[in-house]
């Protein structure tokens, strides 16, 4: 079985061909992070249009490296939400477009499902798992007990984990995306320099929160010398992480619990979406997940962050199904995982 994976939900143009014996023919990933970069953040309009202007190309591309054509493949897979709606439509149209001429079936796919099925791209893994999400749009931990079923175990209240990532680099004066840059910036770093708070630590539930470490980030920073200087920044960053690292360790114990209870034969926890590139994290959370026993599974940083051979994987689980969705399939920019989740105290439109 083979097929085609498109993602356009966000700042990354990306299309792979990914067959059932967890074989990546070719996986073509095109950031458009040096167009957003001058604006501090993503700017939607830019990333459609961006989209637009590659998508084809990197089709084309994707096919030649796998050395197959339209023919061979058994299914298009498309990331249809959540995301910014511009970008989903030029990834969702071009699917409709190929699987209509080639007569295809079409697999519309929930980002976030391609993010909590990725391991299983790369090992067999059984359900059920226990999933830290944590990406630039999102921070939810999730029992992902079987491919479109899943239950909300916590979530932010507030920022994203990737999204306080990428302020706290603004803040620092260091680029985006953030995150990469305050891992590389912490490695330099005292993280016991500056005490900055632990939100939600001690407090009962499996939920986030992160804009509080942020702002006092911001007034720490206030309080020293400018320009900052290259050691202030490199113990800001390792003290921005060690706290973020707490909250995550401090969570996990919770979750663990509630995963426990309501999926007693799991053994794994499965950490997927950007922030899960980072190695300082990865390291805190397998030393976490140990103490709970549980065997931490964590897929290699170019698959945390968003591919689209994530997406055909997805596609493959749920041709494997017939799961197969209808050509007239909408986008849709806000797609909960879990539809019974109800959002978090306090959350805004994220939940
Ligand atoms: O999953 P992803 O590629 O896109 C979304 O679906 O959001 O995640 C992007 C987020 C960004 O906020 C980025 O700063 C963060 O992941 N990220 C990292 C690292 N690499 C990417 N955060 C911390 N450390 C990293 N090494
Ligand atoms: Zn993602």
């Amino acid at each position: 079985m083979l097929v085609l994976g498109i993602e356009t939900s966000c700042d990354e143009t990306a299309v792979a061909v990914v067959d059932d014996d967890r074989r990546i023919r070719a996986n073509c990933v095109l950031s458009q992070q040096a167009e957003h970069a001058p604006y501090g953040g993503i700017v939607p309009e830019i990333a459609a249009r961006s989209h637009v202007d590659h998508l084809d190309g990197l089709i084309a591309q994707a096919l030649s490296e796998a050395k197959i054509g339209f023919a061979d493949l058994d299914g298009i897979a498309v990331t249809a939400g959540p995301g910014l709606i511009g970008g989903l439509i030029v990834g969702l149209m071009s699917a409709k477009a190929i699987a209509l001429v080639h007569a295809k079936p079409l697999l519309a796919i929930n980002h976030l499902e391609a993010h909590a099925l990725t391991p299983r791209l790369l090992a067999p893994l059984d359900f059920p798992y226990l999933l830290l999400l944590i990406s630039g749009g999102h921070c939810q931990f999730l029992i992902v007990h079987g491919v479109g079923h899943y239950q909300r175990l916590g979530t932010t209240v507030d920022d994203a984990l990737g999204e306080a990532f990428d302020k706290a680099a603004r803040i620092l004066g260091l680029g985006f995306p953030g995150g990469p840059a305050i891992e590389h910036a912490a490695a330099r770093g005292d993280g016991a320099r500056f005490d900055l708070p632990r939100p939600m630590l001690g407090r009962s539930g499996c939920d986030f929160s992160f804009s509080g470490l942020k702002t006092a980030l911001l007034h720490v920073v206030n309080g020293l010398p400018k320009p900052l200087a290259m050691s202030d920044i490199a113990d800001l960053s390792a003290s921005f992480q060690a706290a973020v690292a707490d909250v995550l360790e401090d969570r996990l114990g919770h979750a663990a619990a509630r995963f426990r209870a309501g999926a007693p034969s799991g053994r794994a926890l499965v950490v997927a979406g950007g922030v899960a590139a980072n190695g300082f994290l990865r390291a805190r959370l397998e030393h976490a997940a140990k103490a709970l026993k549980l065997t931490l599974i964590a897929p290699p940083p170019a698959l945390c962050t968003d591919n689209a051979a994530m997406v055909a994987w997805a596609g493959i689980e749920r041709l494997r199904l017939g799961l197969v969705d209808a050509l007239d399939v909408a986008p849709r920019a806000r797609w909960p995982l879990d539809p019974n989740a109800r959002p978090a105290p306090g959350a805004g439109v994220k939940a």
